[in-house]
């Protein structure tokens, strides 16, 4: 294997449009900060650079959802995010921002490189436009039915229910989502980059890396079999880095070029003298932590944009996990099926390393996997509390029953004492080599294994029985116990840095240099005989079956939409009801109502006369799809003036949980004026 001088690791950028929940955290963010802060411990020179993904369509959705714009959108969510990583202990050297002056400087200085290098094709394409709003659409931003499985709501990119990936042509009866209106065809130039004319190139980077994982390998030769095409790096949008070009306006670059500029950026910002080095020094080895939505933006997109540069160092790993389900089913943002870190941190706040461990401990490194807070409270119970706590709790209340907080000092070491050392040690070179080959799962277990190795070896030698026939085993055994409580300690900072933080003091621990467990020939000796420790308390408490429950409970409530289910009213007498005069009628006329934005005005036929119904469904009807439509509405309304216009009546509709209203039509063919109850 090659041998590195230095490391720069990243973790994918994520989208400043939302919290965490803890699929992020598994799929890429824990494994790249257990590595790094192994590597760290190994004296390895490594960078961890990250920061929030700010730019893209995915921005501009939640800054219209949430009635804000899309700055006051990323900076809302940049904080949360940082703030969030920094109390779940992932420890980046930078958490930057794509919306940085350096990072669009960045960005643009790649896009001016390869334009004045004739490295782009410039092309007019036609593209569908919101006359209305007047812009371009993006392909998320046009619905229609799915020709594949007739599904109403199809994004122009993919249909959420069958899967399929669109394209906008594909949609039948194309709409925007912006303003609802039937979009038209517009000519717009766009710049793409030549993928094509890499695939010989980027197959061969590919093939020269057989030791990446099969998921990413996979994902990798089958796009190379479909064969590579020019792709689009700019789009019409008001949000993003502007097109460095003079007949460029209202187009900026499309954020998947910039987004992994970003982690270059970030880098700039951290070392403003010295970031070549982790860029485009060959001896600097290069890792991207990502979730497997992203490897093609990484195994070929983005090292094609390195190649197209020329500057800089490819890619060495990109160890790609894959999905995270929960209790079952898939996480969902917009049906709120997730576990939200900063929610977590707020109803554990003593329970960070929890987390870490069990998600660790299931992390989806080669399948999806799933989450369940009853695994959570069992790791916690039976592997944390059971097994790492309570070894650490013997030892250290037996050193202080018996010697009153010191390490032994008159010791004899026997074979099997021995023995329990080098176990640990080989426990911790285990750990170490799964951490290097990216199999945390495996690393963790070892880590667990020398909790393990301790208890049983207490049990061996039974140290609160020969204390009263044996003074220099039973020192000998609290000696050994206390070194691998040490060397415990020291092994799960990587996995818990909290626990660390707490052993540490417990421990009183000295400076140990980890390199010892490699370097040095002899078992080791961490805490040296006299040291003094201070007294011990409880690493992690069992979990209660009600806490679960809760957990389990606020997730079935959980409304599927960001949109609250209202609670149903109080009954009322038939009476009551009965008062409501409901109708069926044909809609005969509909107009918007002028300068206001939900308002239509509708002629409804109600069987003997026409009326005029205002209804505030703009937003979600055009006026001619509503010609002729039957409908039911409330006959005995109090008329009422809106905008000037006496409205005699309402129209019944019902506003779905993405907040989107549908008519009420009769099924069937009732006259005008049929009673409706
Ligand atoms: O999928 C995502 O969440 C993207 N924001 C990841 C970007 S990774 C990188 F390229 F910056
Ligand atoms: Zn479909």
């Amino acid at each position: 294997m090659k041998e590195f001088k230095r490391i720069t690791v990243t973790a994918a950028l994520p989208y400043a449009n939302g919290p965490l929940h803890i699929g992020h955290l598994s799929g890429a963010y824990l494994p790249a900060d257990i590595y790094v802060k192994y590597q760290r411990l190994r004296k390895r020179d490594i960078i961890f650079v990250c920061g929030s993904d700010e730019h893209g369509v995915a921005i501009t959705i939640r800054a219209m959802k949430e009635n804000l714009s899309p700055q006051q959108i990323v900076d809302k969510y940049h904080h949360l995010l940082k703030d969030t990583f920094q109390k779940m202990h992932i420890d980046f050297d930078i958490y930057y921002r794509t919306s940085s002056l350096l990072h669009h400087q960045t960005a643009q200085e790649f896009f001016k490189k390869f334009y004045d290098n004739h490295q782009l094709i410039e092309k007019e394409t036609y593209q569908y436009f919101d006359t209305e709003k007047q812009i371009f659409l993006a392909d998320r931003y046009i619905n229609g039915t799915c020709p594949k499985c007739g599904y109403e709501n199809a994004y122009g990119d993919q249909c959420e229910k069958c899967g399929t990936s669109l394209s906008p042509d594909e949609l039948i009866r194309p709409k925007s989502a912006l303003s609802n209106s039937v979009p038209i065809k517009l000519p717009t130039k766009h710049w793409y980059l030549p993928l094509n004319e890499y695939q010989a190139k980027i197959t061969q980077y590919i093939d020269s890396h057989p030791e990446w994982k099969n998921n990413v390998l996979g994902q990798c030769r089958s796009w190379l079999n479909d064969g590579l095409q020019p792709r689009a790096i700019t789009r019409d949008l008001d949000w993003g880095i502007p097109v460095p070009l003079k007949d460029a306006t209202g187009k900026v670059l499309y954020v998947w070029f910039d987004a992994p500029i970003g982690y270059i950026s970030a880098t700039k910002a951290l070392l403003p003298n010295d970031w070549q080095k982790y860029w485009q020094d060959p001896e600097t080895k290069l890792i991207h932590f990502i979730g497997k939505d992203n490897i093609v933006f990484h195994c070929i997109i983005f090292p094609i944009m390195l190649m197209a540069h020329g500057d800089f160092i490819l890619p060495d790993q990109v160890p790609a996990n894959e999905f995270l389900n929960l209790e079952g089913n898939k996480i969902s943002t917009s049906r709120n099926w997730a576990v939200w870190v900063h929610e977590y941190i707020h109803d554990f706040p003593d329970k960070i390393d929890v987390l870490r461990y069990v998600l660790t401990a299931t992390l989806p490194e080669n399948k999806d996997n799933d989450f369940t807070w009853k695994e959570f409270q069992q790791r916690n119970d039976s592997e944390l509390a059971d097994i790492y706590g309570n070894f650490v709790h013997r030892v250290t209340t037996l050193l202080h029953k018996y010697y009153d907080g010191h390490i032994p000092d008159n010791i004899d070491l026997q074979v099997i004492d021995i023995q329990a050392l080098e176990d640990c040690k080989k426990a911790v070179q285990a750990m170490g080599n799964n951490i290097e080959n990216f199999r945390f799962r495996d690393a963790l277990a070892e880590m667990l294994k020398i909790a393990r190795i301790g208890n049983k070896y207490l049990m061996d030698k039974e140290p609160w029985k020969t204390f009263k026939t044996n003074e220099l085993q039973t020192q000998t055994t609290l000696y050994v116990a206390a070194q691998i409580t040490a060397c415990l300690a020291l092994a799960s900072q990587p996995f818990l840095p909290e626990t660390y933080l707490k052993l540490k003091q417990i421990l009183n621990l000295p400076d140990y240099d980890f390199q010892n467990f490699w370097s040095s020939n002899n078992t080791f000796e961490i805490l040296p005989s006299h040291h003094q420790i201070d007294k011990p308390f409880i690493l992690f408490e069992k979990i209660p079956d009600e806490i679960i429950e809760q957990q389990i409970q606020k997730l079935q409530q959980t409304p599927k939409s960001h949109v609250m289910l209202k609670p149903f009213k109080n009954n009322i007498a038939y009476e009551d009801f009965d008062k409501v005069d409901l109708r069926v009628g044909t809609i005969t006329y509909a107009v918007k109502v002028p300068k206001a934005d939900k308002l239509l005005q509708l002629t409804i036929h109600d069987g003997i006369k026409e009326r005029t119904i205002v209804s505030g469904i703009a937003e979600h009807f055009q006026p001619e799809e509503l010609l002729q439509k039957k409908v039911v509405f409330v006959a005995n309304l109090e008329p009422r003036k809106l905008r000037g216009i006496l409205s005699e009546g309402m129209l019944l509709t019902a506003e779905d949980s993405d907040g989107k209203l549908h008519l009420i039509s009769p099924f069937g063919e009732p006259n005008n004026g049929s009673i409706v109850k």
